[in-house]
């Protein structure tokens, strides 16, 4: 049985997260400079997209470029933004045809103009598609976004237009950048890397967590459907016993 017949459609998980990791190792186990590596990546985030948008998964978030990666040498920031924009271009077509819808998280004004603009258009250009959304985090850091939610509902709150005594979890969550969409079940992270950079810290409180040691370039759809696998053989027990669960 292949690996993607060894998938409950009836289980999948609704959002997938991806932390793509190992691009810049990919990249120097070849003799390369890291740009190569994150060149070479793009075609796994099509992939996972593809294959995502096929079994029936609705949103898929995938961690480009976090606040931190800033700090890295200007010339890869620069390489990262430019590839970026040819990536958004040159895929607009096939998001269409495979009727993604783009979405991006993160604190978006902050990309260089050119980027922030054609970023915007794609999102307007797809829309209208309806099997998946795929979110890409730009500029994203996940304790600047509580602290901006934090900001707003203070504001609210000052203006009298909230009561702290009403702030709960879905008012809170209406001001998150993933406001309307399901908290993700499965969060991926290639590379060998057992952490979570920043990524989407209060929407993953109950994710199932999958680390595999493949680089993101060497990362495919029977990579993506093993790690879905592995997430419909877990319990989640969200607090309760084993023994509860039993229908
Ligand atoms: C992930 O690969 C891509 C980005 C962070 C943009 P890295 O560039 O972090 O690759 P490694 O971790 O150095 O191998
Ligand atoms: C996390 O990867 C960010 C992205 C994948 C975009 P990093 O490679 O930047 O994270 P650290 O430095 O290993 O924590
Ligand atoms: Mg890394």
């Amino acid at each position: 049985m292949s690996l993607k017949q060894q998938i409950d459609l009836a289980k999948l998980p609704k959002h997938v997260a991806i932390i793509m990791d190992g691009n810049g190792r990919w990249a120097k186990q070849r003799g390369k400079n890291r740009v190569f590596g994150h060149t070479n990546g793009v075609k796994a985030v099509r992939e996972s997209a593809e294959a995502c948008a096929e079994l029936g998964v609705e949103y898929l978030t995938v961690y480009a470029f976090s606040t931190e990666n800033w700090n890295r040498p200007q010339l890869e920031v620069t390489a990262l933004m430019t590839l970026l924009m040819k990536t958004i271009t040159a895929e607009l077509k096939t998001l269409t045809k495979n009727d993604i819808r783009l979405g991006a998280i993160g604190d978006i004004d902050s990309l260089p103009k050119g980027v922030a603009k054609q970023l915007k258009e794609a999102i307007a250009a797809t829309a209208h598609c309806k099997r998946m959304q795929l979110n890409l985090a730009l500029s994203y850091s996940g304790k600047s976004e509580i602290l901006n939610v934090a900001k707003i509902l203070a504001t609210k709150v000052q203006a009298g237009e909230l009561k702290a005594g009403d702030i709960n979890e879905e008012v809170f969550e209406r001001q998150l950048f993933t406001a309307g969409m399901p908290d993700p079940e499965l969060l991926i992270r290639t590379s060998g890397e057992h952490r979570l950079s920043n990524f989407l810290l209060w929407q993953l409180a109950y994710a199932e967590f999958y680390f595999t040691d493949v680089l993101w370039p060497d990362f495919d759809r029977e990579e993506l459907y093993k790690a879905i696998i592995d997430y419909q053989n877990r319990e989640r027990r969200f607090g309760k016993t084993s023994e509860q669960l039993v229908p």
